[in-house]
């Protein structure tokens, strides 16, 4: 015990005539070295009892708790987040995040504030900035339907792909390139913000983790599906414009409105059509998956956007901000639905082959054109933004005008 306790007194910063890495440790020393009177403090305090073997126990008084006072029960489904949220000390989301430190909501914190530090980069503190009324259950749901496209795919059928007409196997392949092109941006995107957000809203937090997860998935399952099929093809520079405008929204909720809304509702359509577009059963399979997922992530942006106009203490400002943003959004999304790599090959497949591209091929990218744009004005419907006369993509495809 001796022993620790010195060790834990003695801890010291790095000596300072050690040749520093750059600015950023510099600047890491100086801001911890700053803070020490603090931190030091503790450690004294704590290195000391501990060096006289004593403990201090203050961790069983419950005052100030909601020991005891709160039982929770499982539900049918098991424990969860609904039910530990029942009591209010545990389930109340404050609009206001109360400080900027690591403590739960619900644990005996307050005593404690003023000798914890604050993250800085914990920014959003209004909880309508990233709230959705269903984040709870959509993350029990979310780690409810994992799947491993390692083994949940019939890989073993890939010689299927690999008999494929060439123009066929070529088109999937691209369509495939092209999904892993976009996937990750829908975990980057929220990994953006999630850093941001305060442990209070912990909940947005862990949902935003399985996003995250799923799109790890999705390009994992988009890459491996077009190197067994023959390997990856062309990048898609128009579609990268929509993502980097995804990345550099200026808050998260426009963020998750021209990511989760627009974008990802635009895949989960493509997905939905998946049984015409696969040309295998082990194509449908991975579309069949990856819709499930996908149709979290917009029913979070759904949500999210909706609350945070019903919340917003101005919502006619907050509207037309909205608009200005999807303005913007939807121009450069323009860009995605006049690529050759998205829109060609999805009129190979349509089509059954390079010889029916133009024809049958282009009719049924044209449907399911009509269909994108009216599943997301229906989405901005459903927040309470109304896009039909604001709208700036074509309402059909400029061939079917
Ligand atoms: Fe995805
Ligand atoms: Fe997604």
């Amino acid at each position: 015990m001796a022993n620790l306790g010195r060790g834990v007194t003695d801890l010291k910063l790095t000596p300072s005539d050690i040749p520093l890495a750059g600015d950023d440790l510099a600047r890491f020393e100086t801001s911890f070295e700053h803070t020490k009177e603090v931190w030091g403090e503790l450690l004294e305090e704590n290195g000391n009892r501990l060096q006289k073997g004593n403990l201090s126990l203050h961790w069983m008084n419950t005052e100030g708790s909601a020991w005891n006072k709160s039982r929770v029960k499982p539900s049918s489904r098991g424990l969860t987040l609904m039910d530990i949220n029942r009591p209010d000390v545990y389930g109340t989301v404050p609009k206001i995040a109360p400080h900027r430190k690591f403590a739960s909501r619900g644990s005996i914190r307050d005593q404690y504030l003023n000798r914890m530090p604050d993250v800085s980069d914990y920014t959003i503190m209004d909880r309508d900035e990233v709230w959705a009324d269903n984040v709870e259950t959509l993350y029990e749901e979310a780690v409810a339907r994992q799947w491993k496209a390692t083994t949940d795919v019939p890989w073993d059928e890939y010689e299927d792909i690999v008999k494929l007409p060439e123009d066929i196997r070529l088109a999937s392949a691209q369509v495939a390139t092209f999904l892993t092109e976009v996937e990750f941006v829908a975990a980057d995107m929220p990994a953006k913000w999630l850093y941001h957000i305060p442990q209070d809203f912990l909940e947005v937090k862990m949902f935003m983790v399985t996003q995250m997860m799923d799109e790890a998935r999705h390009q994992e399952v988009f890459r491996k599906r077009a190197i067994i099929g023959g390997g990856l093809l062309h990048a898609s520079p128009g579609f990268e414009w929509a993502l980097k405008v995804i990345l550099e929204a200026p808050n998260h909720t426009m963020g998750s409105f021209m990511l989760n809304l627009l974008a990802e509702g635009m895949v989960l359509t493509i997905f939905r059509s998946g049984e015409m577009i696969a040309p295998t059963q082990l194509d449908k399979e991975i579309f069949r998956l990856t819709l499930q997922d996908e149709a979290r992530h917009v029913s979070y942006g759904v949500m999210q956007v909706k609350n945070y106009l019903d919340k917003h203490p101005d919502r006619a400002a907050a509207t037309e901000e909205l608009h200005r943003f999807a303005d913007i959004a939807e121009q450069v999304m323009l860009t995605t639905l006049t690529e050759p790599t998205v829109i060609e090959p999805l009129a190979v497949l349509l089509g059954g082959g390079i010889k029916y591209a133009e024809t049958k091929g282009l009719d049924g990218v044209a449907k399911l054109w009509d269909m994108l744009i009216s599943e997301y004005l229906q989405r901005c419907d459903r927040v309470g933004l109304d896009r039909h006369a604001r709208c700036t993509l074509p309402r059909t495809a400029p061939w079917a005008a």
